[in-house]
């Protein structure tokens, strides 16, 4: 079973208070376990069994997070970025913890579903060409569909600098519009597919990852946790 020092369990559950807030609450006694005030910052705790409150409010223990974020155009997927805004700056407080990252990369210009994770372990499986996890996007284009893109997408097409993608799906959606579903991420794949077929994408969102749909009543630039139906569908 998962054990830990009682100032690190508080400040990785409440996101916004450092490991040395945590220890001055601790010590003030502002932290209770199961029941009882406990001044020491060095106690150990299983946060399965162990009932932690703080300030009188009990932290419901959550391993890891499953965050939604919608993100809008000119922020970029990174945990820190010197220039830019990254998606991990977007986070609400109370989504705030250590270790989060985007799990999947959408470039600057596009917007859309993106998963921010602390589980390292699951990222690494929805990424994973071998995983075959599906995202599904919606895309704009310059210049009419010629009808060809279905059977080229499905082939496997090579793109510029000569690497092979896995077969994907493209379906029309207008003269100029499509959903293309893909089951690898590759840097700027759909944008480098139209390329090789003499297109160019003006418009790209993200609208499902792993059959979790982006939820419509989540603006741009707003986060949630996924619900335990969402997030089953990560460990299927
Ligand atoms: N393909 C792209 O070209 N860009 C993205 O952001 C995602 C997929």
């Amino acid at each position: 079973m998962d054990v830990q020092r009682l100032d690190r369990f508080v400040s990785s559950q409440m996101g916004e208070i450092s490991r040395s807030a945590a220890r001055d609450l601790i010590k003030k006694g502002g932290v209770e376990v199961n029941g009882a005030v406990e001044r020491r910052p060095e106690r150990r705790i299983s946060p399965e069994s162990d009932e932690i409150s703080v300030s009188g409010a009990k932290i419901e223990y959550k391993k890891h997070l499953y965050i939604m974020l919608n993100k809008p155009a000119g922020v970029v997927c990174a945990t820190r970025d010197g220039l830019s805004r990254s998606v991990i700056e977007l986070l609400p407080k109370n989504l705030i913890r250590a270790g989060l990252f985007p799990a999947g990369r959408l470039d600057k210009d596009s917007v859309g579903f993106v998963l921010i994770t602390d589980d390292g372990a699951l990222a690494h499986r929805i990424l994973s060409p071998k995983s075959h996890v599906k995202k599904k996007y919606f895309v704009r284009l310059k210049s009419p569909l010629s009808g060809d893109e279905e059977a080229a997408f499905a082939g496997g097409m090579a793109i510029y600098g000569g690497e092979k993608c896995l077969p994907a799906e493209l379906r029309r959606l207008s003269e100029k519009e499509c959903e293309v579903i893909l089951c690898e991420g590759k840097y700027h794949q759909i944008k480098r597919m139209f390329s090789a077929l003499g297109n160019e994408v003006v418009y790209l969102k993200r609208t499902e990852i792993a059959g979790i749909e982006l939820d419509p009543a989540l603006e741009e630039g707003r986060a949630r946790e996924l619900s335990l139906e969402e997030a089953a569908k990560l460990t299927l």
